[in-house]
């Protein structure tokens, strides 16, 4: 860990980011529009090297409104055949160079039948279904204790400061809980009604780690969604990649212009 963060601050001439963000599918080009130093992931001694899909897979520093920001541009996932330890590293170098906010992305598949394609969701909880936990292995007492609390990862302030900030920019949100499955298949119906039946508005492959390895670090966590299709057997469409493209697409200005009314807010 202590030469990766030796090599970050080589590159970064002391910035000392305050918030980090990662950024999923659709929002990557946000750290295009406000980059001021970037370090492909391949370069970053621990960090993963392949290349993430449709990604630039690149860590985005940049100063926001006034807040020093660091940004994943493109996440790993536990899909990919990535060790947990290896896909919530980064979230661990993001503590130790000093961040203190966590603003997690992604899309989702709609749990919930009256949420629909391109609405945001304000996460308020998640039920983590991946079948393994990020902190499996030796505990790290410098980051964390070995059995954290979880019974608030998603600030409640927090939820109300986004929901706010959704408020001022007229957009109709949602706020649900995220329910985490490994994939990289989609799921099934019946497992889409268990989900339901749990309390899940929203379905992802992703954000869960993150939010359990950002917690246990003392983090601040925000989550936000971007339902990019009904799940599997909420409607009679079948679900694919290109839709979950599409619809985020579609919705990527009003994705960008609450996570930047969100920076500005913190
Ligand atoms: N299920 C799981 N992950 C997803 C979905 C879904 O329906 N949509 C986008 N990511």
């Amino acid at each position: 860990m202590e030469n990766t963060i030796e090599f970050i601050k080589s590159k970064i001439n002391g910035f000392v980011p305050e918030v980090g963000m990662i950024l999923g599918s659709g929002l990557g080009e946000f750290a295009d529009e406000y980059c001021d130093i970037a370090i492909p992931y391949s370069e970053i001694p621990g960090f993963i090297k392949s290349n993430v899909a449709g990604h630039k897979g690149r860590l985005v520093f940049s100063e926001i409104d006034g807040k020093k920001v660091v940004m994943m541009q493109g996440r790993n996932h536990y899909y990919e055949g990535h060790s947990m330890s290896e896909i919530t590293y980064p979230v661990k170098i993001m503590k130790k160079l000093g961040v203190k906010t966590l603003i997690l992305t992604n899309a989702a598949g709609a749990v919930n039948e009256s949420f629909r394609p391109a609405d945001l969701m304000i996460i308020t909880d998640h039920i983590n279904f991946m079948g393994t936990n990020p902190l499996i292995g030796p505990n790290d007492d410098s980051l964390g204790e070995r059995f954290p609390d979880m019974s608030e990862i998603y600030k409640k302030d927090l939820v109300k400061l986004a929901e706010k900030c959704a408020e001022r920019l007229y957009i109709d949100i949602q706020k649900g809980v995220y329910f985490a499955s490994s994939g990289p298949s989609y799921e099934t119906p019946a497992e889409i009604n268990m989900a339901r039946i749990m309390g899940a508005d929203a379905v992802g492959m992703s954000t869960v780690p993150e939010a359990i390895v950002a917690n246990y670090c003392g983090m601040n966590v925000i989550g936000i969604s971007c339902i990019s299709n009904a799940a599997s057997g909420v409607s009679d469409v079948k679900l694919s990649h290109s839709e979950v493209i599409e619809t985020t697409d579609k919705a990527k200005n009003r994705f960008k212009s609450l996570v930047l009314e969100i920076l500005k807010a913190l």
